[in-house]
């Protein structure tokens, strides 16, 4: 009988994670403002900023583990699109985007960080008839690094997330926003985890309003009935732990299905996961309360301990540069 691996247990023990020294104004985490670095409590934003105004923004997160970025490259040409969506420009190109990013976690030393970036629509324009133009407006750069984040600990893994499905909100559809742009909209996916806190369970999930399930706070939503899984293939972010989760599934010969996924689907699955850069494959075991199945299933299982040990083996890995802060 497989056992999850307990991931956030190694994080804490393992000598491959012992940070690397650092100075100690970056004990918390690494920032970068428009073009400087700062220790994380020294961050700030310039409040006329769109993007803190109007969530006029786009981001995306990269996760290091074991001194390694996984998967930077696909992270990078993913914000990159989603800049484009939005008609943002970011200021930096792929290759000074990459050394910020490297260097935000040198500073820290962490062998495993969860690392941020955005680029922010910047403050109006001094003629309103420039906000008409995407071109008249100087958008910013902003990232962190900070230890990594996961957003559920080993025990809640191991006995697997009660999942509420959201009665109250659906997510906003792709033709108000496309969800493919990783961006800050997302007002209904928070007040989504309230009403689930409210509901007793300990995480949620949206539908489109019309049966089908979209995505989780955070995360992508996978289902498996009878050795088939199956993801929302509309309304989503194309979450790099799902493209992930698809190629190790292919890799274990299984049927990998990106299609419509109706709540019915989820409510008679043999297993349910979501995925996320912040903490990989999450079991779910209940949903609003009731259990199904036998708890953690066996593929749930399979699929996330061979996430975590071909990480730390180097797949998609690029290693961290830890002089590299020091320029
Ligand atoms: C709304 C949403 N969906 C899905 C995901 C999962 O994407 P990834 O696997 O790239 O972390 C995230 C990650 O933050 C997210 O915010």
């Amino acid at each position: 009988m497989v056992e999850l691996l307990p991931v956030s247990e190694l994080i804490s023990n393992h000598p491959a994670h012992i940070r690397e020294s650092f100075h100690p104004d970056y004990e918390k985490g690494a920032g970068f403002v428009i073009d400087k670095v700062k220790p994380l409590q020294e961050t700030n934003i310039p409040i006329t900023d769109l993007g803190f105004m109007r969530a006029d923004a786009v981001y995306d997160v990269v996760t290091v583990s074991r001194g390694k970025f996984f998967k930077l490259e696909n992270h990078q040409k993913r914000f990159a699109r989603s800049c484009s969506r939005m008609r943002l420009t970011n200021p930096y190109n792929s290759d000074q985007e990459a050394k910020i990013l490297n260097d935000l976690v040198a500073k820290t030393g962490l062998k495993d960080a969860f690392v941020w970036w955005c680029v922010t629509r910047g403050s109006n324009p001094n003629f309103p008839s420039d906000r008409l133009n995407p071109n008249k407006f100087n958008n910013r750069f902003f990232a962190f690094a900070v230890p990594y984040i996961f957003i559920k600990e080993d025990k809640d893994k191991v006995k697997g997330i009660n999942l509420y499905i959201s009665q109250d909100y659906i997510r906003i559809p792709p033709g108000s926003i496309d969800p493919r742009a990783k961006n800050f909209c997302q007002l209904d996916l928070a007040m989504s985890l309230f009403e689930a806190g409210d509901h007793g369970a300990n995480w949620s999930v949206l539908s489109d309003g019309e049966g089908a399930l979209v995505e989780a706070p955070g995360c992508n939503i996978f289902v498996v009935k009878d050795n088939q899984i199956s993801t929302p293939n509309i309304g989503c972010l194309e979450g790099i732990t799902r493209e992930t989760t698809i190629e190790l599934a292919t890799e274990m010969n299984l049927i990998v299905k990106t299609r419509r996924v109706t709540i019915e689907e989820l409510q008679s699955a043999d297993e349910v996961f979501l995925t996320s850069s912040a903490g990989g494959i999450l079991p779910v075991s209940f949903l609003s309360g009731e259990q199904f199945g036998e708890g953690v299933g066996p593929i749930t299982k399979q699929i996330h301990n061979l996430y975590w040990k071909k990480r730390w083996d180097g797949w998609e890995a690029q290693d961290v540069d830890y002089l590299g802060g020091e320029n």
